[in-house]
């Protein structure tokens, strides 16, 4: 095991400790949240992506991540907030109240909470009268990265995934529709880095049938990445998505993907005719173990001129394809025990990603 490998795992099980620590303790609902007869979930400890940025304003809005019922919206400053979307006083979801003042005001009776989430204020008492230190809104960390909102439930164990492209004026970003399927975050993730379906289920879009030959590949695991390469030839769909920078009906295309667990893919592919580049960057918001949100860029240096609408075409055709068969899957939830499900060498990205899952403590 490297160093990386080694530091990540101490952090991983300092994060462990801490949560069962915190959670045998009884301190409070959120520390207990999130555990199960399993133990706390490992996924607490990372960042998951909850909205894109450009979509959060100063009003309120719900989402959920593990099943914790969230609320997001934008301070005075600009930065993303984010507490646990009830309120102590009757469980109302504080995303139906308003922003006012810096707080965040229940549209039940009006307590108001500031940033930190400290109760400032209960129209109901006397002037004067204390405020129970007991009255707060469970904060979260909430950050802003690559145009997308990231929530961490707890101390975060790694930084958020990394999209290098997002900051190069050289490309161009095109944010696709987010996609909510019924299925867990890992069976989006690795339906993403299944080579094998890619001629076969879309045909004609990312691969022919008559070339379905997975190419030999090599994955890496480094701390919480995986990394591997496929050389591949791709249709020419220019003449309905103008997706592909390739000039005859087909094209050799080299594929570079970085997998950052729990549920992150950056793929750069190359070219090989012009050596222009096309990026996807894929993250997935894991709602609960069986409802998952994706969000995508596909990502361009070339044909920057050229409308985006048919990128984003193209991704939500093949999302739509992937999302009957994925749906389908049983269980929702991914097998980590290897096992369970038959497994052949061209399968080796799915072996690397269950491992690797298996590498954070995640166990189904
Ligand atoms: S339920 Fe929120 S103030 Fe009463
Ligand atoms: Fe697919």
């Amino acid at each position: 095991m490297n160093s990386f490998n080694s530091s990540l795992k101490n952090a991983v099980l300092r994060a462990r400790e801490r949560r069962a620590r915190d959670g045998a303790s009884g301190t409070g609902s959120a520390q207990n949240a999130g555990m199960d007869d399993a133990g706390p979930d490992p996924l607490r400890a990372y960042w998951h992506p909850v909205s894109w940025a450009g979509d959060l304003g100063p009003a309120p809005r719900a989402t959920t991540l593990l099943d914790e019922p969230l609320v997001l919206w934008r301070d005075a400053t600009g930065s993303p907030r984010c507490f646990r979307d009830i309120c102590l006083h009757r469980g109302t979801a504080l995303s139906l109240g308003t922003v006012d003042g810096g707080c965040l005001v229940c549209p039940y009776h009006g307590w108001a909470y500031d940033d930190s989430g400290a109760c400032t204020l209960m129209p109901q008492l006397p002037a004067g009268a204390r405020i129970p230190s007991r009255a707060r809104a469970t904060s979260y960390r909430c950050t802003e990265a690559n145009g997308i909102v990231w929530v961490a439930l707890e101390d975060p164990v790694a930084p958020v995934p990394v999209f290098p492209e997002w900051d190069d004026p050289g490309y161009r970003h095109v944010p696709c529709a987010p996609y909510t399927w019924a299925t867990s975050a890992p069976r989006m993730v690795e339906n993403f880095t299944d080579f094998g379906h890619l001629g076969w289920l879309h045909d004609g879009l990312l691969g022919t049938k008559d070339a379905l030959e997975v190419p030999p590949h090599h994955v890496e695991q480094t701390g919480v990445e995986l990394h591997y390469e496929i050389t591949m030839e791709v249709p020419n769909t220019n003449d309905r998505f103008a997706v592909t920078d390739v000039s005859g009906n087909r094209g050799l295309q080299t594929n570079t993907y970085v997998l950052t667990l729990p549920h992150t893919i950056l793929l750069r592919c190359t070219y090989h005719d012009t050596g222009a580049h096309r990026t996807l960057f894929f993250a997935a918001q894991p709602e609960s173990a069986k409802r998952s949100t994706g969000f995508c860029y596909q990502s361009r240096d070339f044909g920057l001129d050229e409308p985006d609408a048919p990128y984003a075409e193209f991704q939500e055709l093949l999302a739509e394809q992937d999302r009957v068969v994925i749906e389908s899957q049983r269980p929702e939830e991914l097998p980590i025990d290897l096992a369970a499900e038959l497994q052949l060498p061209f399968d080796r990205v799915a072996i690397a990603y269950r491992r690797g899952l298996a590498s954070i403590g995640i166990n189904a």
